[in-house]
């Protein structure tokens, strides 16, 4: 019996662990709404991550640092020479001097000033390789459109108000987004999608319907539907009731505004008439209308092709993930090494073994 009360609660124990796991993932997911594009990175491709360190330098370091990096590391794990990767990743110390090639990469912007000018500092962008993926980093770069609501005039579709400003506008052009009309009932359950908003609206029009809800602590429920909003709002106002308040304290209660206005004509006294309507009735539209991005289209071409700009972006990217995990170059050498060796042993082994039970048998 005793073994059984364990087992359910060890049982229970795991399905609740599994339940939170289950949760946090969809909550992580729920975050993340739009689609990543495949980077199709490939961190052994040497002459990308080159070229992805040269326009990093070029681009981004003048205010994101890779504060744990070195360029001779970089060097070495690219089979250039230090003189090289000079010429490569040229950068400047605090004094103005070129800075040695052994440095770590750090950044010369002024914190404080980029706090006021970005509204947020550009963080160090060693680690985003793996806290925010290659996939990420790859949408992220070619995700930005015009939006003259902010201050920058760009906005990113997957960082919504960034405050990092296009720096590589020049290369990919301008984009601009493209709007769908998606038609949604009770909020979540998409009905149709359209290209233009009154096609959106003739459809709203076919299929919403006025609903009268009881608003309750654990969600509304429905009381009534009506085709026409006038006849929905017609119920709320009849379930209202409205409150004569003087110096704030309840001191009649009537059916409708005219009843209680007339009250505080007819009571005139020294103090402060209020009249609150109250329901516990409301009116919700079944459906409704999300204005979302569709898409993103090139409006002003860019110096770059964007099949040009998709190369510049993925080494980058490249350039980031390999950043975040030097190791992982050399990752898979190990792992050839550790098997040829395990081979080897195995020979070894097997020729003991048989030493050993030679007389056994
Ligand atoms: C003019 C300054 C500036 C330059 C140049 C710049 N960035 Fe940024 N970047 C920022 C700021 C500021 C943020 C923080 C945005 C925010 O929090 O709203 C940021 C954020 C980012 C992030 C997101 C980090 C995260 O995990 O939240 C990535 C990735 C990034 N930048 C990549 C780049 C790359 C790649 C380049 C070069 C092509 C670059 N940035 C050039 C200012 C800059």
């Amino acid at each position: 019996m005793r073994d059984n009360t364990m087992k359910r609660s060890i049982l229970n124990m795991l399905s609740a662990g599994m339940m939170t796991s289950v949760l946090i993932s969809s909550a992580v997911f729920a975050n993340s709404g739009v689609h990543l594009e495949a980077s199709n990175i490939n961190v052994q491709n040497k002459t990308s991550l080159l070229r992805g360190a040269k326009n990093f330098a070029n681009y981004c370091q003048g205010c994101h640092s890779l504060k744990f990096s070195r360029a001779n590391r970089i060097a070495a794990d690219t089979g250039v020479s230090d003189e090289q990767i000079k010429a490569i990743i040229f950068t400047r110390d605090d004094d103005d001097k070129p800075s040695k090639v052994g440095a770590l990469m750090t950044s010369a912007i002024p914190h404080k000033d980029a706090a006021n000018w970005f509204g947020s500092v550009p963080p160090d962008l060693s680690l985003v390789g793996r806290s925010r993926s290659a996939d990420w980093i790859y949408t992220y770069m070619k995700s930005f459109y015009e939006d003259d609501s902010r201050p920058f005039g760009m906005n990113n579709t997957v960082f919504d108000s960034v405050g990092m400003p296009h720096v590589l506008l020049d290369l990919q052009g301008v984009q601009a987004p493209v709007y769908r009309y998606d038609v949604m009932h009770h909020g979540h359950n998409l009905e149709a999608s359209f290209t233009s908003e009154a096609e959106a609206n003739k459809a709203l029009e076919v299929s919403r319907v006025f609903e009268v809800v009881k608003l309750g602590l654990f969600g509304d429920s429905l009381m009534s539907s009506h085709k026409d909003e006038k006849e929905a709002k017609a119920v709320v106002e009849a379930n209202t009731k409205y409150n004569v308040l003087f110096n704030k304290k309840d001191v009649a209660s009537f059916d409708s505004q005219a009843e209680a206005d007339k009250y505080v004509q007819d009571n005139p006294k020294e103090g402060k008439y209020k009249v609150i309507p109250k329901s516990s009735y409301s009116v919700k539209s079944s459906h409704k209308i999300d204005k979302v991005i569709d898409h993103l289209e090139l409006v002003k071409e860019g110096k770059q092709s964007p099949a040009e700009y998709d190369q510049t972006v993925r080494d980058l990217t490249n350039f980031l993930a390999y950043i975040s995990e030097p190791a992982q170059l050399n990752r898979s050498t190990y792992g050839i090494f550790t098997l040829l060796f395990l081979g080897i042993f195995f020979i070894f082994a097997y020729f003991l073994k048989k030493e050993y039970w030679k007389d056994v048998h």
